[in-house]
């Protein structure tokens, strides 16, 4: 699974020449999903093309609101974002954390949200650096990750950005992502009693000369590229290589 996640960025005229660019050079896979996260007021255009266009590349949300039917200014529910033919949405991504405020009971309202309505999350966790350098990255991620149940284990995937990494060109070395990504695994397994085995992508600074080898290890299933996936040839170059 390869995701773009355009964060804040594009126009409809860019969103435009990257679908049809990417869509002629992915060489697509149906193990390997390709996933397309533009900003909210995109997605019904990109669904509208993806479709024209017959494109493989499938579409998912960057957020979703935590309620079906409250009176919320802004709100977007996983009703409209079925109507655009969202199939994935973003959960907990650590800016959305931090500048929404949004914690272990928002998240889980917006878990069960999306599983009710056939969109598969695609959960983000993550550790700051302050944690990491204090050696608690695992009970970090043990406290976000208690939330996920055991229910949702055949819908979900997980992705693991360390907060230090994302948009810093400082990505996170193979040994320390292949250790992180087999103790969430295990999390999944052993504490969380899950049926199935949850993919894990690793995202934060992956580029062009770092994907082979971050994809190299067997306990990475994917990866969630922001920055170097606003342009297509990059873009459609990792997934190639993946
Ligand atoms: P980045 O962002 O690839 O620009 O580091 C990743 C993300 O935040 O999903």
């Amino acid at each position: 699974m390869i995701i773009a996640n355009w964060k804040m960025n594009g126009s409809r005229e860019s969103i435009d020449s990257w679908l049809r660019l990417a869509s002629s050079d992915i060489e697509f896979n149906e193990d390997n999903l390709c996933i397309f996260c533009p900003p909210s007021c995109f997605l019904d255009y990109s669904s509208s093309l993806i479709n024209e266009i017959s494109s493989s590349i499938i579409l998912g949300s960057q957020s979703i609101n935590f309620s079906k039917d409250s009176a919320l200014t802004g709100g977007i529910n996983t009703e409209m974002l079925r109507e655009f033919n969202t199939q994935y949405v973003l959960i907990g991504h650590s800016e959305q954390r931090e500048y929404f405020n949004e914690d272990n009971d928002s998240l889980k309202l917006k878990l069960k949200s999306a599983i009710e309505s056939d969109i598969s999350p695609i959960f983000c966790v993550g550790e700051p650096n302050d944690i990491k350098l204090k050696g608690q990255t695992k009970d970090f991620l043990s406290n976000q990750l208690q939330i996920l149940d055991k229910k949702y284990s055949s819908h979900l995937s997980i992705a693991y950005e360390p907060i230090w990494a994302i948009g810093t060109g400082d990505n996170a070395d193979l040994h320390y992502i292949e250790d992180i990504h087999g103790f969430i695994k295990d999390y999944c397994d052993t504490e969380l009693d899950f049926e199935e085995k949850v993919s894990v992508v690793y995202g934060g600074s992956v580029k062009l000369n770092n994907c082979e080898e971050i994809l190299s290890s067997s306990n990475v299933d994917g990866l969630l590229i922001g920055g170097a996936s606003l342009d297509s040839e990059t873009f459609s170059k990792i997934y190639n290589l993946s």
